[in-house]
């Protein structure tokens, strides 16, 4: 099985690929982020992209979902994993936790949401029930189980608009909807890979304490942001390790 990892904030390359090779590759949708990254980690095939541009250059509303996800799809990935960096709402999602959110509330608007739009295209309605693919969701609750490093397997992750960070009444109406984390690249990114039918599922990591929560109480220091982070992505790397080292055996 081939997996793509999409690396977000703090994940603009993946420590530890070999053999890397570079693919430029253009879509009837546009360019992606970057260049598809093929590689191998601990001996097994996989691609790897970078969301915001490998120098993190491409802001949330900017980045092309349909020619990143349409360019997966043609280097034919059985599946891809998100990583996301996002705010914590519900309490127990603290700075450093993992969580692999299991529902999507979609606060974003003017994004590019379909490939079925357009002249020639039917109209098309596809069930977006649980976004989320289970199968994979599962596979990374069985890496992350089996080194032992703590993963929560429930969330509703709630995909504002950004770039900017929400206000303290923003993330209360959103703990109101249910939102139990929130980010700014969830979506359109998770539907584009359903109409795909790309299996599809995000890790996220809770970089801060959302807009007027914890220590957020004032404001989110961007400085304790990234400390956060570059501790977290080593346990994320840990966990993708495994991850692509179980699937290679299911081959
Ligand atoms: N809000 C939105 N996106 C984010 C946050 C946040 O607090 N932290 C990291 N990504």
């Amino acid at each position: 099985m081939k997996f793509a990892i999409i690396g977000g904030s703090g994940l603009s390359s993946l420590a530890g690929l070999h053999d890397c090779r570079r693919q430029v590759v253009r879509t009837p949708f546009g360019d992606p982020s970057g260049p598809l990254t093929h590689g191998r980690l601990d001996g097994v095939d996989l691609i790897f992209l970078a969301r915001h541009g490998y120098g993190h250059t491409i802001a949330p509303h900017e980045i092309n979902y349909r020619a990143n996800l349409w360019a997966l799809h043609d280097a034919g990935v059985d599946g891809v994993v998100a990583v996301a960096t996002v705010g914590g709402i519900r309490r127990e999602y603290g700075p450093g936790a993992l969580v692999l959110p299991d529902q999507i509330i979609d606060y974003t608007w003017g994004r590019r949401a379909t490939f079925f739009e357009g002249p020639d295209q039917p109209v098309t309605h596809v069930d977006f029930t649980l976004p989320y693919d289970e199968a994979v969701r599962q596979r990374l609750a069985r890496a992350a189980a089996a080194i032992g490093e703590p993963l929560a397997l429930e969330g509703t992750y709630g995909c504002t608009q950004g770039p900017r960070l929400e206000s303290a009444a923003e993330i209360r109406r959103m703990a109101r909807d249910g939102c139990d984390l929130v980010g700014m690249t969830g979506m359109p990114e998770a539907v584009l890979a359903r109409e795909l039918g790309v299996p599809y599922a995000a890790l996220g990591v809770v970089a801060n304490h959302a807009a007027g929560m914890g220590d957020s109480a004032q404001a989110i220091s961007m400085e304790a942001i990234s400390r956060t982070l570059e501790e977290a992505m080593a346990r994320v790397h840990r966990i993708l390790a495994e991850f692509v080292r179980q699937a290679a055996q299911q081959r």
